[in-house]
């Protein structure tokens, strides 16, 4: 059986009295493609950021690759050399071309020499299908495009693991699809992932399983069909039919108001 990549034990996090996760339990295999969705403030990246130590956890226990990440002992350093993170903004350096982009946190983080760091940084373009941007600046590409950069610059840190944090969402829609072929492919590979999204046809096709978060708890873990075909809890489904058709959640809306306005709203507005 396989040791799971990433597992999570009773996760607590607060900000001050904001009590954001309540005691998460989350396991993903080697190889593993899980998709956490839920609403906004929800916690998703909050757990994400716990997972690589962005955010200190209050309680519980997160694992990586076998070895406890919250142990106080733990090189912090280490634990991220392993986890490969790609975020809503790209964050690429704007005074660097693509490959100083790619080179930069290689010769840094991980002491390589020019060459090698240099023939990483071409291996990981190509899997992300922009060899002919290596020499260009972020500014001359699109959103998508630093996006991919983006992915093949955690790439070629070679992590075990790689977490996504709504990685299209600032995208224009014509460019998403490059992005998440990207990831696909990288789903196809082998490769560990623990992936926020709105997308759901991405969930559906590629995930695993499928996650849904709600006020910091998981309340559906299953396989897509599970939790997006045939959800079992009121919240998820509340949830999918916003997502899925706007307009109805409107009318949800109005109806919930109606029914909150005769109840104890009565006489407002
Ligand atoms: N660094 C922070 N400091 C204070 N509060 C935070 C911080 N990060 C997140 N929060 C709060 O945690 C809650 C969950 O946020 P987040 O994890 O970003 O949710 P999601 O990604 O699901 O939208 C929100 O109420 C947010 O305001
Ligand atoms: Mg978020």
């Amino acid at each position: 059986m396989n040791h799971p990549e990433i597992r999570v034990q009773d996760l607590h996090k607060s900000f001050g009295d904001n009590h954001v996760l309540r005691g998460i339990d989350l396991e993903i295999g080697q190889g593993e493609v899980v998709c956490v969705i839920g609403p906004s403030g929800s916690g998703k990246s909050t757990l994400l950021r716990c997972v690589n130590l962005l955010e200190e956890p209050t309680k519980g226990q997160v694992f990586v690759g076998g070895t406890e990440v919250t142990d106080p002992d733990v090189d912090i350093d280490a634990v991220r050399r392993r986890i490969g993170m790609v975020f809503q903004q790209f964050n690429l350096f704007p005074h660097l071309n693509v490959t100083e982009n790619l080179t930069l946190p290689q010769r840094r983080v991980l002491r390589r020499d020019k060459a090698e760091a240099a023939r990483t940084a071409a291996e990981n373009l190509a899997r992300v299908g922009l060899s002919e941007k290596a020499q260009a600046y972020p500014s001359s590409l699109s959103g998508g495009q630093q996006q991919r950069v983006a992915i093949a610059r955690a790439l070629a840190m070679g992590p075990q693991v790689m977490l996504f944090d709504e990685p299209t969402s600032a995208l224009d829609p014509e460019l998403v699809g490059d992005v998440l072929a990207v990831m696909r492919r990288l789903a196809r590979e082998g490769m560990t992932m623990m992936v926020v999204t709105h997308e759901m046809s991405f969930a559906r096709e590629v995930a695993d399983r499928v996650v849904f978060m709600d006020g910091g708890v998981i309340v559906e873990d299953g396989t897509p069909e599970q939790v997006i075909g045939n959800p079992q809890h009121e919240r998820t489904r509340h949830f999918l039919s916003r997502l899925l058709d706007p307009a109805m959640a409107e009318v949800e809306e109005e109806v919930e108001e109606t029914e909150k306005g005769t109840s104890d709203r009565v006489g407002k507005d």
